[in-house]
């Protein structure tokens, strides 16, 4: 099978580092069908027959983190050829379809992970947990079983309404406030919009293999990013450059052999819908969430890295909810959560922001890092140079022509 970086790298999650949004992108390997069925790309598919070929290997990758196993856990050489593993797998397919349709009106709510939760070996039994409050955390009564006011249920419910009223005084700050303090903490709308293009070069590391058990790889990496919404991101790879770019319209991935695919969405699947990318795109991000999401609610409060943050849930129009981590104490974003859809399930994604620095009156993270659930798609970038408004060629955006296949 395919072994060097760049082809296993089916799903190249691609950041984008327009103040801390994230662009991922599905960079098919170099040889791949980029369209059609699995079923056409594949020599032996029995159930998932009807989705993109490009879905086959997210998917599979899904299925390995779902039950914590290998590929060779299901494959053993051959991965046409079937399998005790894989035809239980397939077994578990149909059982999955099924009770999603019986029972959840077609919805896919129940996954392999619903069950296995990172084991191939499920179980049907609750183990005891030891879930015991620390002594001295909970109601007293007194030893001399003098009746406390009110007595017992008096005393419980009392402890519940403090539990409670302790909840809502936490006065958990609205959506339009976090969004604000947000703004302000990367420098003020005013300061935003003063840089209307941007230069970024650092290094990239990538997974050494799919299972990231290899020493991470580390290329260098260009982004240049444009208002209103065009990017691209170069990653200078021993075989050649691989760039991934929008020009406002379309997305588009060249392989480091010169191939150009153009993303549009859901055929490509399991690119993000294009609608996504140009979410992602958006140069002034920071100053449209409230447009990106036309719903947002404020979660709680959630520790990410040591830090206490607020969690925001996004809902853009035709995608998959986003979670956002703001810094309660900066106001930064520290964290974004989202996933791309598989045929079995969702793949989620999350990416970090750190090591903000200030450019020109401007913050920016100089540390991005990307995980999913399989090590083939983390990505970190450590940005080195952040240049605003440098000279762009017009023409840096647009989808490049492939180059003649004798000169690949
Ligand atoms: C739990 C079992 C299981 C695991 C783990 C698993 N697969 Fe699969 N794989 C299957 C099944 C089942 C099929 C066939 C699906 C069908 O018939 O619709 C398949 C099909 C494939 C195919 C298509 C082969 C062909 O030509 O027909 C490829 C490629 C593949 N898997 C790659 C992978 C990779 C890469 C991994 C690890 C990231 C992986 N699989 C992990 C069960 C598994
Ligand atoms: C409704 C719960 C449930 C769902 C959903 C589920 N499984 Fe399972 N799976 C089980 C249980 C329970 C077992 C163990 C059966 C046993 O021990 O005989 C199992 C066993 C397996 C095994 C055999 C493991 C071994 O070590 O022999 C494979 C492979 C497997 N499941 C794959 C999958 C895949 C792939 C999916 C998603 C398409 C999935 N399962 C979804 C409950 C589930």
């Amino acid at each position: 099978m395919r072994n060097t970086v760049t082809s296993m790298r089916t799903i190249v999650i691609v950041m984008e580092l327009t103040l801390a949004a994230t662009l991922v992108i599905a960079q098919p390997p170099a040889q791949a069908p980029a369209a059609g069925t699995a079923a056409q790309a594949y020599r032996n598919i029995q159930l998932l027959k009807d989705i993109p070929s490009t879905q086959l290997i997210p998917t599979m990758r899904f299925i390995s983190a779902s039950l914590g196993v290998e590929c060779e856990f299901c494959h053993l050489g051959d991965r046409s050829a079937d399998t005790d593993h894989k035809n239980t797998a397939r077994k578990m397919m149909t059982m999955m379809m099924a009770i999603n349709k019986d029972s959840f009106g077609g919805q896919r709510e129940v996954t392999c992970y619903t069950c296995h939760h990172g084991t191939n070996n499920p179980v049907g039994t609750p183990t005891p947990t030891g879930q015991y409050s620390e002594l001295g955390a909970g109601v007293f009564f007194k030893p001399d079983g003098g009746p406390l006011a009110g007595g017992r249920d008096e005393v419980m419910s009392q402890a519940y309404r403090e539990y409670v009223a302790k909840d809502r005084l936490a006065g958990l700050p609205t959506p339009d406030q976090i969004l604000a303090k947000y703004v302000a903490a990367l420098g003020g709308e005013q300061a935003l919009r003063r840089v209307t293009a941007r230069l970024i070069t650092g290094t990239a590391e990538l997974p050494g293999d799919v299972r990231g058990a290899a020493p991470a790889i580390h290329v260098p990496v260009q982004q240049y990013f444009k208002a209103p919404n065009q990017w691209v991101m170069t990653f200078q790879m021993g075989n050649g450059a691989t760039s991934n770019g929008f020009d406002g319209t379309v997305a588009w991935i060249q392989a480091a052999n010169g191939v150009v695919t153009e993303a549009t969405g859901v055929t490509n699947a399991p690119l993000p819908p294009l609608a996504r990318v140009k979410r992602n795109a958006d140069f002034y991000e920071p100053l449209n969430l409230k447009q990106q999401y036309p719903r947002l609610t404020v979660r709680g409060i959630e520790n990410v890295r040591g830090l206490d943050t607020y969690v925001v849930v996004g809902v853009p129009d035709g995608d998959l909810p986003e979670r956002l981590f703001f810094d309660t104490q900066t106001g930064l974003l520290v964290r974004k959560s989202t996933a791309v859809a598989t045929a079995l399930g969702n793949y989620p994604i999350q990416t970090d922001y750190d090591d903000y620095r200030d450019v020109g009156g401007v913050k920016f993270p100089y540390l991005v890092r990307t995980v999913a659930i399989s090590p083939a798609d983390d990505l970190t970038i450590h940005v080195e140079k952040v240049q605003n408004n440098p000279t762009v060629d017009a023409g840096k955006f647009a989808k490049p022509a492939s180059r003649p296949a004798a000169a690949r």
